[in-house]
């Protein structure tokens, strides 16, 4: 296993109770397989253990290791070092979220923008013609969306805006609970909703768990249409 010398440009301090956000260097030598979750954590155990980031589940599932890597919004732990173009890496906090200090951001603006009584357990797409108990009436699984907010990061719309992933959220609850119809379209339709999307399809391209946010953004647009042109 070959090891090679990386050198980590990453942005500390910052946040409402730290020093001023300044660029710190570090270099320390990797494997191939070492993402940028790895070398975080190698750094934080030989050189700056005081280092600030968030991160559970190591494999994409938790969504709270997001980032920008390089000026794009990623998940550490699915970032293979050895995939980035540069041997210099520069690691900042998620923009358009508040910086808590470090690497961390705070998820609660994007938590509490998701819609009310939004359900995160959807019916499974595997298993359909395995035996089910008698006590599940369906198979079920959680919703793609892990809440990693880089779909926010990405997007380039710079005035209020409910973001990519809040708009697909409603988009999904619109699916499954048909009887909400006008709810849902009535927040979709305000003026921070989907007409402020400005088509990049910026979110898409960095989702990593496919959720395809302007899929669901355009969806909405129909659906919205298809209510005007009926009245
Ligand atoms: S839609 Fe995708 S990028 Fe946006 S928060 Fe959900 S998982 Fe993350
Ligand atoms: S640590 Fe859970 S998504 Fe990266």
């Amino acid at each position: 296993m070959s090891a090679q010398r990386r050198t980590f440009r990453i942005m500390r301090g910052g946040g409402p109770a730290g020093s001023p956000a300044a660029l710190q260097t570090y270099s320390l030598e990797l494997n191939e397989h070492a993402t940028v979750l790895d070398a975080l954590e190698w750094i934080r155990v030989e050189q700056a253990p005081d280092l600030m980031y968030r991160h559970s589940c190591h494999h994409g599932s938790c969504g709270t290791c997001g980032m920008m890597i390089n000026g794009k919004p990623k998940l550490a732990c699915l970032t293979k070092v050895d995939n980035l173009a540069s041997n210099d890496i520069k690691l900042e906090p998620l923009v358009g979220m508040e910086p808590l200090g470090d690497l961390v951001v705070s998820p609660v603006a994007l938590m509490s923008a998701y819609p009310d009584n939004s359900g995160y357990i959807r019916e499974s797409e595997v298993n359909n013609d395995a035996p089910r108990p008698q006590a599940l009436s369906q198979f079920e699984r959680f919703e793609n969306c892990i809440e990693c907010g880089l779909c926010m990061a990405a997007c380039p719309v710079d005035e209020e805006f409910q973001g990519p992933a809040v708009l697909a959220a409603l988009n999904r609850e619109l699916a499954k609970t048909p009887e909400r119809r006008a709810e849902i379209l009535h927040a979709a339709g305000r003026p921070d909703g989907v007409y402020r999307c400005a088509r990049a399809l910026e979110c898409s391209r960095v989702c990593p768990t496919a959720v395809y946010p302007a899929k669901h953004i355009m969806e909405l647009r129909k659906e919205l249409e298809k209510e005007s042109s009926a009245k």
